[in-house]
C-alpha cells in the first residue's frame, strides 16, 4: 500500500469516541472491505445474544447463571429491582466502609488505625484489584498501602507478611473468594491468621470477607464474628468482577477514585452496547480478533501498552480473555478447541526483549498497542526539543510502522491519560469485546470447566500424598514398591514426584540414586 492508501484506510477505519476520550485504529489489521458485510449475520446474532444477556437471560448455560457485570455500573439496568437495590447498597457500603476505615471509626481492636490492606484472593479475585492498584495508585495520595497474596506458595506468603512486619497490627485483611472454597485463598488466610496469632493479634477483628452469601467463607466469617462481610453475586464471574465489591473495596481503601472507574465503565458500556458497528470499538475489536486469528486463535494477541502504569493490564487481560475464550466445546457441545492466547508487558521495555521476534521472527501474532497521549511526569528535555515522553511515543509509532513494514498486523487503542475513567472504560471495552467475540465463535465465555478440573486434579494428588506418606517406613522402598503396595501401579510416576517433594521438605529421607527407578525412600 502507498502511504496515501494507508492514510485513507486509517481515516476510514478510525473509530473515535470523544465521550470516552478513546479511539481505536484497526487499519493495520489485514481485512478487506467486504469483511464487515460477510460478518454481518454473525455479528447480528452476537448483538442479539448480548442484548439478551443484559436483559437477564441465562447467558452462562453450563452453570445456569445470568451474567450481570454490566449492571454493576448501571444498577438501574438490572432485570429485577431487588438486584438494582443490592448493587447500589453494596457500592454505598464499600465507599462508606473505606471512609470509616480512613477516619479511624473502624479501627484495629488493639487501637490506632488501619494503615495497610492485605488482599488474599486468586484469579478473578486478585487480578483486577492488582491491576487497578498499580494503574491508579500514587504513593503521595494513597490512603492505605495495598499488599497482595494470590497463591498458596508459603514462601511468597512469608515474604508478603515480612513486608508488613510490625505493620501487621495496622493491617486490614481482605479475603476475596466468590465461591468461598478456593484452596489457595483458604491456605493464604490460614497462614495469615496464624501470623496474627503469633503476633498476639486477633485476626477476626482485622478480617473482612468478600464472598457469596452462604459460602463456606461467609459462614466462617459470620460464626467467627469477622469485622465485615460484603457480598459477591452468583451472576458475576470472577474475571469480570472488578466493578463489584471485589474491586471496589480494595480500591476505595487505597484511596482510588472508584466512582470514576465505575463511571468510565458505565460510559463505555453505553457506547459498546450500540449495534452501529463502525462506532462500537468493542465490536470492531471482536471482529479484528476474528479476522486476525481466523476465528480459531490461529494468532496470539500481544498487548503492548506504552505506559508503566498499565504493566499489569496484559496480565489482567490474559485471564479475562483466555479463561473466557479457551474452551474445548462450543455451545452445541461440538469439539472446537477455541482460544486466543494473550501475552505482553509494556513498551518500550519489551522492545528490548521479545519485540525482536515480533518484528523479524515467526509471524504468529497481532498486536494491540495502547497509546496514552499525555506523557505526564517531568517535562525535562533529554535532547533538543525532545522529552522522555516524546521518546516513548516515538518508540510506539516506530514499532507500529516497523511491524507493518514486515507484514505484522496491529491495532491501536488511544486514550488521553491513565485515570479512573480511562481504566474503567478499558476494562469495560475488553469485557464487551470478549462477550461479542465469544458469540462470533459460538462458545460460552462465562464458565471455566478447565479451572474446576485443575482444582479436582490437585485434590486427587493431595489424597494420594497422604497415602504415600502413610506407606513410608524404616525399610527403604522405591516408588514402584510403594505404588504396588498401595495398589496404584498406574500412578508410579506421580508417586515418585510426591516422594521427591516429601524428601525435599523433611517428610521423607531418600537415597542419592539418580535413576528414579532405584531411588529409595524411608520415613523421616
Ligand atoms: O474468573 C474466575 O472465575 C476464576 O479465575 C476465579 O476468580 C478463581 O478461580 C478464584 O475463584 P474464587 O473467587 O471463587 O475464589
Amino acid at each position: 500500500m502507498t502511504p496515501h492508501e494507508l492514510w485513507t484506510r486509517f481515516r476510514s477505519h478510525y473509530c473515535s469516541v470523544p465521550s470516552l476520550g478513546l479511539s481505536l485504529d484497526i487499519s493495520r489489521i489485514a481485512f478487506e472491505e467486504s469483511f464487515f458485510e460477510q460478518m454481518e449475520p454473525k455479528l447480528k446474532a452476537a448483538y442479539a445474544a448480548m442484548d439478551a444477556l443484559e436483559a437477564g437471560q441465562i447467558a452462562n448455560p453450563s452453570e445456569q447463571r445470568m451474567v450481570g457485570h454490566y449492571w454493576l455500573r448501571a444498577p438501574e439496568l438490572a432485570p429485577k429491582p431487588e438486584l438494582s437495590q443490592e448493587i447500589t447498597m453494596t457500592i454505598d457500603a464499600a465507599r462508606q466502609f473505606a471512609a470509616d476505615v480512613h477516619a479511624g471509626t473502624v479501627a484495629p481492636a488493639e487501637g490506632a488505625r488501619f494503615t495497610r490492606v492485605l488482599s488474599i484472593g486468586i484469579g478473578g479475585s486478585a487480578l483486577g484489584p492488582l491491576f487497578v492498584s498499580q494503574a491508579l495508585g500514587d504513593p503521595d495520595t494513597d490512603k492505605m498501602q495495598l499488599h497482595f497474596i494470590d497463591n498458596t506458595d508459603p514462601e511468597g506468603i512469608d515474604l508478603a507478611l515480612r513486608s508488613l512486619g510490625e505493620g501487621l497490627k495496622e493491617t486490614l485483611v481482605l479475603v476475596l473468594s466468590k465461591s468461598g472454597g478456593t484452596p489457595e485463598t483458604r491456605n493464604g488466610m490460614l497462614l495469615v491468621a496464624d501470623a496474627f496469632r503469633r503476633a498476639g493479634l486477633e485476626f477476626t477483628k482485622h478480617a473482612v470477607a468478600i464472598t457469596m452469601p452462604g459460602s463456606k467463607l461467609d459462614k466462617q466469617a459470620e460464626s467467627e464474628g469477622w469485622l465485615r462481610r460484603f457480598p459477591m453475586y452468583d451472576w458475576v464471574g470472577g474475571r469480570t468482577s472488578e466493578t463489584s465489591a471485589v474491586g471496589l473495596i480494595p480500591g476505595f481503601l487505597q484511596g482510588i477514585d472508584m466512582d470514576a472507574v465505575l463511571a468510565g465503565a458505565r460510559e463505555c458500556d453505553a457506547v459498546t452496547r450500540r449495534h452501529q458497528t463502525r462506532h462500537n470499538p468493542a465490536a470492531l475489536m471482536a471482529l479484528m480478533w476474528y479476522k486476525a486469528s481466523d476465528g480459531r486463535g490461529a494468532k496470539d494477541l500481544v498487548v503492548l501498552p506504552y505506559k508503566d502504569r498499565l504493566l499489569l493490564f496484559s496480565r489482567y487481560l490474559q485471564q479475562l480473555i483466555m479463561e473466557s475464550l479457551g474452551k474445548q466445546l462450543d455451545l452445541q457441545g461440538n469439539r472446537v478447541d477455541q482460544g486466543l492466547a494473550v501475552y505482553g508487558n509494556k513498551g518500550s521495555t519489551d522492545q528490548h526483549a521479545y519485540v525482536q521476534q515480533l518484528r523479524d521472527g515467526v509471524n504468529n501474532f497481532f498486536v494491540t498497542f495502547i497509546r496514552v497521549l499525555e506523557s505526564g511526569g517531568e517535562w525535562l528535555l533529554v535532547e533538543a526539543d525532545i522529552t522522555a515522553g516524546d521518546y516513548l511515543h516515538g518508540f510506539l509509532l516506530g514499532t507500529r510502522s516497523a511491524l507493518h513494514e514486515n507484514n505484522r498486523q496491529s491495532m491501536t487503542i488511544t486514550v488521553l491519560r491513565v485515570d479512573g475513567r480511562t481504566v474503567g472504560a478499558l476494562i469495560a471495552l475488553f469485557e464487551r469485546a470478549v462477550g461479542l467475540y465469544a458469540s462470533l465463535i459460538g462458545i460460552n465465555a462465562y464458565d471455566q470447566p478447565g479451572v474446576e478440573a485443575g482444582k479436582k486434579a490437585a485434590a486427587t494428588v493431595l489424597t494420594l500424598q497422604k497415602r504415600v506418606a502413610g506407606a513410608l517406613g524404616v525399610q527403604p522402598q522405591t516408588a514402584e514398591e510403594i505404588a504396588r503396595s498401595l495398589g496404584e501401579v498406574q500412578e508410579t510416576e506421580m508417586i515418585f514426584l510426591i516422594l521427591e517433594h516429601l524428601a525435599a521438605n523433611g517428610d521423607a529421607n531418600s537415597s542419592n540414586d539418580v535413576d528414579p527407578g532405584i531411588r529409595t525412600f524411608v520415613a523421616a
